[in-house]
């Protein structure tokens, strides 16, 4: 069965952490060109535009990666969670402002067209000196465009949400190919290593925080049915017990959840979701969002 479309539903939550977003980027892109044609008056505007936006892009991708690992290990950063998507999506369309430039300024001059130009210009794939990097940030612009076009909920409903989520594990790869995409570029430039260094630090973070949540994850994992996790989560956010729900895809969870005293929901989209016949949940949900109705109920 298909799911029918939803608009979004702003509210002022939202409404703020978009603002502070736009503002944000609108002040990152128009200090770095200022200053930039300031420091380089040699510069060409389309140069500032295009290394002003890319990174700005590059940078709220490792925000998009490091707020779900961020979240896990603290509480304090649960309102970054709230409107990844929006993230998301402003990431793919810096990209996609990046992008184009990069092509108009370095592909539109020839015969041929730019599209085809970016791939054929540079077949050099067997050089680290000449490697075509701009081809590797199309596949990962790609990606983003993908993840954009399909992150409201109706997508998430209609694919089923084990298939989106798969679907935007992609992201891993998008970073993977802009990891290299900026490593070469800069590397072929020959301007100074900053930038590369600065991709290796949040590389290093990035990679971390995973390992650090996945680690905190398997030790309170292991520890199911006893609810210390829960009880940390509850004592981290100061949460009420009869205000707080269990989540989770397996009668260890449910288990988890009455020992903690919480109410609990499974969810039918999981991996171990044939075991709650041994311990049946006090609600079970097809989506995610059929929790909200719940919730409010
Ligand atoms: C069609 C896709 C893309 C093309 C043609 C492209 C092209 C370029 C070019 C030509 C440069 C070198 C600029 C210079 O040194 O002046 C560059 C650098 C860069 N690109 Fe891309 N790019 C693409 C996609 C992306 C995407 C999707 C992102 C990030 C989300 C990205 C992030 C960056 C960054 C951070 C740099 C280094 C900026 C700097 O030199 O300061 N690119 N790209």
């Amino acid at each position: 069965m298909s799911h029918a479309y939803q608009a979004v539903g702003w509210n002022r939550q939202k409404r703020l952490y978009d603002t502070v977003l736009g503002i944000g980027v609108l002040l990152y892109v128009g200090l770095f060109v200022g200053i930039g044609s300031l420091l380089y008056p040699t510069a060409t505007a389309e140069t500032l535009i295009i290394r002003g936006v890319g990174s700005a892009a590059f940078f709220l991708l490792h925000v998009v990666l490091c707020i779900g690992p961020l979240c896990r290990l603290d509480s304090r950063f649960l309102p970054l969670l709230y409107n990844r998507r929006h993230l998301g999506v402003v990431t793919f369309l810096l990209g996609l402002i990046h992008g184009t430039f990069g092509i108009v300024q370095f592909h539109s001059l020839g015969d041929k067209n730019p599209l085809v130009s970016l791939f054929i210009s540079n077949l050099d794939f067997f050089s680290l000196r000449d490697f075509p990097f701009q081809q590797l940030g199309f596949a990962a612009l790609v990606i983003l465009f993908l993840m954009a076009a399909t992150s409201h909920d109706f997508w998430l409903r209609n694919f089923t949400p084990p298939v989106w989520k798969t679907m935007h594990m992609l992201v891993y790869v998008a970073y993977g190919l802009l990891i290299a995409h900026v490593t070469l570029g800069e590397l072929q430039s020959e301007e100074s290593p900053l930038l590369v260094v600065a991709t290796g630090a949040g590389l290093v973070t990035v990679i971390t925080l995973h390992l650090l949540a996945a680690s905190r994850e398997r030790k309170i994992d292991q520890k199911k049915p006893d609810p210390v996790g829960i009880y940390q989560i509850l004592s981290d956010t100061k949460g009420h017990r009869e205000r707080t729900w269990m989540i989770g895809d397996s009668a260890v969870d449910v288990l988890t959840g009455r020992n903690a005293g919480v109410r609990t929901c499974g969810v039918t989209y999981g991996y171990a979701t044939s075991t709650f016949k041994d311990a049946p949940p006090d609600f079970l949900i097809d989506n995610f969002s059929d929790l909200e109705a719940l919730i409010h109920d």
